[in-house]
């Protein structure tokens, strides 16, 4: 499944700025298209892509985001494709994640929709209301439908909303 994560943010008017956390870079693709676009990148991800990830501009921490912590806030934080495999509810990551991003600071997160046998069960609306309650907003929101493989290589109908928030 390709999203053009940098492109989104650009149409966004929100791809400013020095500093990016990428929660479940994987092998950096991501992480190296923030550097490409001169920003220095800190990944995390618990499994071994320090190969991968070791180019300037990014700093890799094996880790996962549940263990992550740190004092610094950044720019953009992004969590793309992690939502499934992240410890809590959606919601509940979006304010977490929120938490390293700047004032003003922007998190792009995507999270499965129902039609995505990858659904966490949690509504848009409940997501949506948590984002508002807590103060945040939502700059942009898409909805991706798709047919392709996944890493493991099985072939898979994906259902992802994307939502740019500002903090
Ligand atoms: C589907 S990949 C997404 C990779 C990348 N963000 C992208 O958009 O292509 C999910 C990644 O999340 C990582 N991961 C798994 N559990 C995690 C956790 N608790 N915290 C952070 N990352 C996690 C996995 O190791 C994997 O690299």
């Amino acid at each position: 499944m390709e999203i053009n994560t940098i492109k989104t943010l650009k149409d966004a008017r929100v791809l400013h700025g020095e500093t990016v956390l990428d929660v479940g870079s994987r092998d950096c693709t991501l992480a190296k298209q923030f550097v490409e676009n001169g920003f220095s990148v800190t990944a995390i991800d618990p499994h071994d892509f320090s190969q991968e990830c070791d180019v300037p501009g990014i700093t890799l921490y094996q880790t996962t985001f549940e263990n992550f912590e740190d004092n610094r806030k950044f720019d953009i934080v992004v969590a793309r494709l992690v939502s499934h495999v992240l410890k809590k509810k959606p919601s509940e990551n979006i304010l977490h994640l929120m938490g390293y991003a700047k004032e003003n600071g922007i998190l792009y997160f995507t999270v499965f929709g129902p039609e995505d046998v990858w659904y966490e069960g949690e509504r848009k609306e409940e997501i949506d209301h948590v984002i508002q309650q807590a103060g945040h907003t939502v700059l942009a929101f898409h909805e991706l439908r798709d047919t392709g493989k996944t890493y493991a290589g099985e072939e898979k109908d994906w259902h992802i909303l994307v939502y740019i928030i500002q903090k």
